[in-house]
């Protein structure tokens, strides 16, 4: 069996954080979602991958190189343009070949991996399984109907939802795929999309059955997606301190520190993670945090956030909370005169001031 990652893609709604990085490689608790993508794929004892690569493809195999950090091949596939998951499906089929395969979103974060699902279309004749999960607003997201325990009808982002069973974007198919997306159209959005093409298979006599998926599943497209699946992943996080604190500092809870951080004269209330070679000195880091990094943060406090790299942030009077906070960026009081808000702000940058 072979694995294909979709990780085209602009990630417009991500803004500005994605005008410089690809959305699959925002950290979700100190790691990139794509490299939680690919170690759910490994774990489910697949070692073959295809990533489909578009505009951010020079920064995605810088990333991921060629997968032996993992012990997987990795081959990258360039798409010309987004032109939909079942168009990355065709261009695919090369690497693919006549295997059966798993199709993972690189942009989603799914709760205890795909192995129970790969075993399941390993051990059945079916042509697709799609997971499927519970939803409250199903209008966002592909949607399924059921019938005597099969798929019978898939619809795209309807506006009047058939049921509340979304489409997870993981996917399981049989060479039977290749045929469905070479006789479907281009939707309304000028996409070929992966529902039409399971339709035709539906349509078409193949077997295309439903997995229900239980736990927690989030499409990281939004920035309120990143802070709830880091707040997710963070509690499931096994506690553990690699850097230094010193006698000062208190960790409360589920606290990592990583390699080289230094905890100086601060609390950190976790679930939290302190990334590489950060430093966090008479600082307060509350629960639902991750710092990426080298980041420095003193005589701040900072709780249910996410910073990336290299960032700074000094001697800030009031509590920041709920932001995503990109590379590089640096917050600082500023005692010189005239008294005023100073800043350098990057296009769809968001600010709440006191
Ligand atoms: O997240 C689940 C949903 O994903 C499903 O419920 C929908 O049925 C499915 O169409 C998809 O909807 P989205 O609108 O969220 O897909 P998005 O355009 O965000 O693309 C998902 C991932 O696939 C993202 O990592 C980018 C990548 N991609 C997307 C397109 C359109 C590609 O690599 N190539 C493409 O052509």
């Amino acid at each position: 069996m072979k694995g294909l990652i979709l990780s085209g893609g602009k990630g417009t709604r991500l803004y500005p954080l994605t005008y410089t990085c690809a959305k699959q490689l925002v950290p979700i608790a100190n790691k990139p979602v794509l490299f939680r993508v690919i170690e759910a794929i490994k774990e489910a004892g697949i070692t073959d991958i295809g990533i489909v690569v578009g505009d951010t493809a020079a920064e995605i195999k810088e990333a991921v190189g060629d997968g032996s950090r993992w012990e997987v091949n990795i081959t990258y596939i360039p798409q010309e343009a987004p032109l939909g998951l079942a168009h990355a499906v065709k261009i695919a089929q090369d690497f693919l070949g006549e295997e059966r395969f798993v199709m993972f979103l690189g942009d989603n974060v799914i709760q205890g991996g795909i192995s129970g699902l790969v075993k399941q279309f390993e051990s059945n004749d079916y042509n697709c399984q799609i997971v499927l999960t519970r939803v409250a607003h199903p209008q966002q997201y592909g949607v399924a109907v059921l019938k005597n325990g099969a798929v019978v009808r898939l619809v795209e982002k309807p506006r009047d939802p058939p049921s509340n069973l979304a489409l997870v974007g993981i996917y399981m198919f049989d060479h039977h795929v290749f045929e469905a997306v070479n006789n479907i159209r281009p939707s309304w959005r000028n996409e070929l999309e992966i529902t039409d093409a399971i339709q035709y298979l539906v349509d078409h006599g193949y077997k295309v059955y439903p997995y229900i998926h239980e736990g927690w599943w989030i499409d990281t497209g939004a920035p309120g997606d990143m802070l709830d699946a880091n707040r997710l992943v963070l509690d499931e996080l096994q506690p553990k301190v690699e850097g230094y604190v010193d006698r000062d500092s208190k960790l409360i809870g589920k606290v990592t520190i990583q390699k080289g951080a230094e905890i100086i004269g601060s609390v950190i209330r976790g679930p939290a993670i302190i990334g590489e070679e950060t430093r966090i000195v008479n600082s307060y880091i509350g629960p639902f945090t991750s710092i990426y990094h080298h980041v420095v943060v003193e005589k701040s406090e900072i709780e249910h956030s996410i910073v990336l790299e290299h960032s700074r942030i000094i001697d800030i009077p009031q509590r920041i909370e709920n932001s995503l906070i990109g590379r590089n960026v640096e917050i600082v009081r500023s005692p010189l005169l005239p008294k005023a808000y100073k800043m350098t702000l990057g296009d769809h940058s968001k600010v709440g001031l006191l």
